[in-house]
């Protein structure tokens, strides 16, 4: 369950994670060494102030008449109180025998000389203090007098100044850190960019878009893209072969059908038995229902093939639709029905796309509307322009029997229940569907009032 939640993290995700943590780490170093070296710069400005007072007692050091005597530097040690107003504590002793100062006060093991004094730092009266130690050896009369010195001073002049560096510093850390957050999100930013265009290239494409994806992509990126470019071409080769043998299949059969039905129509008229010619009738429809769907595979498998090259070209649209209704007046003739078309567009007004592919869209649209109208009623075609769109309307009577619903009618094959007598493959509004969504445009057939069959093409300008 862990496992999926970290899978499911994005790339962007976890980059802000991961330079977030190295932000935060950083600022903590870089916060952590400045307060280490600040406190060592402090430690020792105070141990070189405590080593000048020893030397200023030492300086006030004079025997007389064989007596260790020292004065002392009263002047050097207010000064030295003033910093802060920190407390000074001092202790000389000669020879093991307390001299003078605090005599209570603790005494360090160990001693260092004028040059290089022992510091240290201890508890004395609830303070903190720090301390420097020394011993000195003074000759008198050849005697040797060993001083022990010690001058140690409270540290309310050190933590004031850390405590101040300390909050500057919070700020200054904080601020770095803040600094150091939005260059991770740019930099994960940049560095998730060309991932998301890659992403979007692919996303952006229909299920129809066989276009090969750019392998301008960054290294890392090139084995994948390559392999879903390979992963392309062998499909499309896969997809060009099953088109080429679906149209030439068809191509074949159509040839022998075509002498099979003239045939089959001599034989009729030449046949005299009520059997065979209804027999040979019941040929003669199979023959041309095989006849459709051959033709309308052909056209299925071209469909397919300029859906995924289509070959744009700038023609008049209103030109191109009242030619095919002028086509198809003669049929309409033939089964008694009025086909009126009308247009208030410009023969002027032109679009840029696959002429075959709309054309052979609105021949199938035209060869439902005839095909299934009620006989001796009106087919109308309207051709309009709204706001974004050229409109095509075909409306047709029909049965007062359900109509097919919008999924199953663009489905291969299927037919309406009611129009299974009359010829077709059930293949016309799959290819108008192909044709129409490679070109851009969109249909919509229903049924409205009065049992009218509308369909409605919108093609985009
Ligand atoms: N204008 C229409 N009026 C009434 N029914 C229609 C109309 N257009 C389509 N249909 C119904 O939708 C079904 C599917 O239509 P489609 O064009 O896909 O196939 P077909 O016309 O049966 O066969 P083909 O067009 O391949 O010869 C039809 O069988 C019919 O029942
Ligand atoms: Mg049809």
């Amino acid at each position: 369950m862990t496992k999926k939640t970290n899978l499911n993290l994005s790339i962007k995700n976890r980059l802000l994670i991961q330079l977030g943590f190295v932000a935060f780490a950083i600022s903590l170093c870089v916060f952590l060494i400045t307060r280490i070296v600040v406190s060592q710069a402090i430690t020792a400005t105070q141990d070189g102030l405590l080593t000048t007072s020893i030397q200023s007692v030492i300086d006030k050091i004079y025997v007389v008449e064989n007596t260790v005597s020292v004065d002392l530097p009263y002047d050097t040690f207010s000064l030295l109180g003033a910093v802060g107003e920190d407390r000074i504590f001092y202790r000389i002793d000669e020879s093991g025998q307390f001299l003078t100062g605090y005599s209570d006060f603790p005494m360090p093991n160990k001693f260092g000389n004028i040059q290089e004094p022992e510091f240290s730092n201890l508890k004395y009266m609830g303070e903190t203090l720090r301390m420097a130690a020394i011993e000195n050896i003074v000759f008198a009369m050849d005697k040797p007098h060993e001083l022990r010195i010690i001058i140690a001073q409270s540290q309310n002049f050190q933590k004031s100044i850390a405590s101040r560096i300390s909050s500057n510093l919070i700020l200054i850390t904080f601020f770095f850190f803040m600094i150091a957050i939005l260059f991770a999100f740019l930099t994960a930013n940049l560095t998730i960019k060309p991932i998301d265009l890659f992403a979007k290239d692919v996303k952006m494409r229909g299920p129809n878009n066989l276009r090969k994806v750019s392998v301008d992509v960054p290294t890392e990126l090139r084995p994948l893209a390559q392999s879903l470019n390979e992963f392309i071409s062998r499909f499309r080769s896969t997809l060009r072969q099953t088109e080429t043998f679906i149209a030439e299949a068809a191509h074949h059969i159509r040839t022998p059908l075509s002498v099979v039905k003239s045939e089959s129509e001599l034989a009729l008229r030449k046949s005299k038995t009520p059997e065979n010619r209804e027999r040979l009738r019941t040929i003669i429809k199979s023959v041309d229902q095989t006849n459709r769907s051959a033709s309308q595979l052909l056209d299925h498998a071209m469909v397919l093939y300029r859906a995924e090259r289509p070959e744009p070209e700038e023609f008049s649209i209103q030109h191109a639709i009242s030619e095919i209704v002028t086509q198809f007046k003669l049929a309409a003739d033939l089964r008694d029905l009025d086909l009126i078309f009308s247009t208030e567009v410009s023969a002027k007004e032109t679009v840029h796309l696959d002429r075959t592919l709309f054309e052979t869209s609105v021949r199938n649209l035209l060869d439902n509307a005839l095909k299934y109208a009620l006989a001796e009623t009106l087919i109308i075609v309207e051709f309009s322009q709204t706001k974004n769109n050229f409109r095509l309307t075909i409306k047709n009577e029909y049965l007062s029997a359900p109509f097919l619903d919008q999924k199953q009618l663009f489905k291969k094959f299927k037919r309406g229940e009611q129009t299974r007598e009359i010829i077709g493959s059930g293949l016309g509004l799959s290819i108008v569907m192909e044709a129409v969504s490679a070109i851009g445009a969109s249909i919509d057939i229903r049924k409205i009032k009065g049992d009218i069959v509308c369909a409605t093409l919108l093609v985009p300008y």
